[in-house]
């Protein structure tokens, strides 16, 4: 008798164990292979935008995307109220980690943004060409996992760096946006830290969607992408090398900094496979960091040096001559009657316009649905504008030249994977299923 009770008290002792190994498993050991982000275009300022969970307790944060903007910052001034703020201390490997040089003091009551002895960096806000400097800290951050095809249970990660901006900072961002969730290459970024914090691969993707009202996506860490009717985009990716430009292209930065900018290698541009003729040093980034071409989210439509500009849209004309032009509607050059173009699967029927990458074979191919703008009922425009004759990057790719392209950054190997129109292939960026299922 009194060995078999013992034995039962050791089997339920080893069933008690492994119920409480089973509970501490679920809530502690899933580690997610990815996260998902919505990402919504503003309809007012076509900016893009995302919402965050971040703080303790965790309340929405709403954020513009910037590809290129070098962290995470949200105004710390107007009700951030938060137990788990951390401000990175002088001499930390935090500060360490952001190559922070300034150690701040702050000559009011101790609160989110003002604690002494911690480091700062310059929050900048791209569309008004505005930084400050602020306090860099720690939060609380929560996502949405995925497992490619639908969004699953939340993650929190604890200590996610991000640098406290100013309620003036928050100018000319759209409305009920708090801050810039900065995607750039840099290890304060957003997706290195979480790829860090959740231990997958430094790679995210980008598709933003065309709409206002429909939602695009960003997933950061591994693929499966799949967008309905079941389709992974990731297995058709073209790939070019991400160029690193020596010098930062942010508002404000120490010496030395590289730019958290995505710039890739354009050789040549061709429209209707013609070359363009250009001044292909305007192509390669210079010792001061000019030149090159750059993908940008801040930037509604592509950018161009003057001179590439001009060259470019003479080509494009050139090719639709018989085709009748109509009045030019600014800031575009050449506009076209919708009726006289036709469409095709890939928006209006006009010659694609070509980037020839690191070799003939490597074509980024953008098409009528990217190329071209529909500024009135029966007006469509050639979407690309005039950057002036010193920009401080020749090509900044823009954000309707990237709608419904699934764009997919891989930090550690340095490349660049796109997908070039999905509408080719039958989907779109705004057909990612974000019905929540715990898989
Ligand atoms: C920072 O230190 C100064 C000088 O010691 C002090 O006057 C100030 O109140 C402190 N500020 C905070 C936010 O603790
Ligand atoms: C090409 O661009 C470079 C860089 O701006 C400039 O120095 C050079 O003079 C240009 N060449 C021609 C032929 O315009
Ligand atoms: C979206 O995902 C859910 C959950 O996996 C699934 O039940 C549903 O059928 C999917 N929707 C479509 C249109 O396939």
């Amino acid at each position: 008798m009194a060995s078999s009770s013992s034995i039962h008290f050791l089997l339920f002792c080893s069933l008690l164990f492994s119920i409480i190994s089973l509970s501490k498993a679920k809530t502690t050991s899933f580690r997610p292979k990815a996260l998902v982000l919505p990402v919504t275009k503003d309809a007012l300022t076509s900016q893009y935008l995302v919402q965050i969970k971040e703080r303790t307790p965790l309340v929405p944060v709403k954020l513009t995307v910037d590809l290129g903007g070098e962290f995470l910052w949200v105004d710390c001034e107007k009700g951030y109220v938060s137990s788990s703020f951390k401000p990175a201390r002088c001499g930390s490997a935090q500060c360490n980690l952001a190559q922070s040089k300034d150690c701040g003091e702050c000559y009011s009551p101790p609160k989110p943004g003002c604690n002494n002895n911690t480091c700062s960096l310059f929050p900048y806000n791209p569309f008004i060409r505005t930084s400050t400097s602020g306090e860099f800290a720690s939060d609380v951050v929560s996502l949405q996992s995925t497992n490619g095809f639908n969004p699953g249970r939340v993650v929190s990660a604890p200590k996610v760096l991000f640098t406290c901006g100013s309620t003036f900072l928050l100018e000319g961002l759209a409305s009920g946006v708090t801050g810039i969730a900065g995607l750039g290459r840099k290890k304060i970024g957003l997706p290195a830290q979480l790829a860090s914090a959740f231990s997958f691969n430094r790679k995210f993707a980008v598709c933003l969607s065309s709409s206002v009202r429909s939602k695009g996506v960003i997933f950061f860490g591994n693929e499966p992408y799949v967008f309905l009717p079941n389709i992974d985009v990731s297995k058709n990716l073209i790939y070019t090398p991400l160029i690193l430009n020596p010098v930062s292209t942010s508002g404000s930065y120490y010496e030395g900094e590289t730019s958290a900018d995505y710039f890739i290698g354009v050789k040549s541009i061709k429209i209707n496979d013609k070359v363009v003729p250009l001044n292909t040093t305007l192509l390669t980034i210079n010792k001061d960091g000019y030149g090159g071409t750059k993908i940008s989210t801040v930037e509604r439509y592509t950018v161009m040096h003057t001179s590439i500009y001009n060259a470019v849209v003479r080509a494009f004309v050139k090719t639709l001559s018989k085709v009748p032009r109509v009045k030019a509607v600014a800031p575009f050059g050449a506009c076209y009657s919708s009726k006289s173009l036709g469409s095709t699967r890939v928006g209006p029927g006009v010659p694609s316009i070509d980037l020839v990458l690191q070799s003939q074979m490597v074509v980024w191919k953008i098409f009528g649905a990217n190329s071209m703008i529909q500024v009135s009922d029966d007006v469509l425009c050639l979407g690309f504008v005039d950057g002036g004759v010193e920009p401080r990057t020749s090509i900044v790719i823009g954000g309707h030249q990237i709608e419904n392209n699934l764009l997919q950054f891989d930090l550690a190997s340095s490349r660049l994977g796109f997908s070039s129109s999905l509408l080719f292939r039958q989907t779109t960026c705004a057909n990612f299923n974000f019905t929540y299922n715990a898989y």
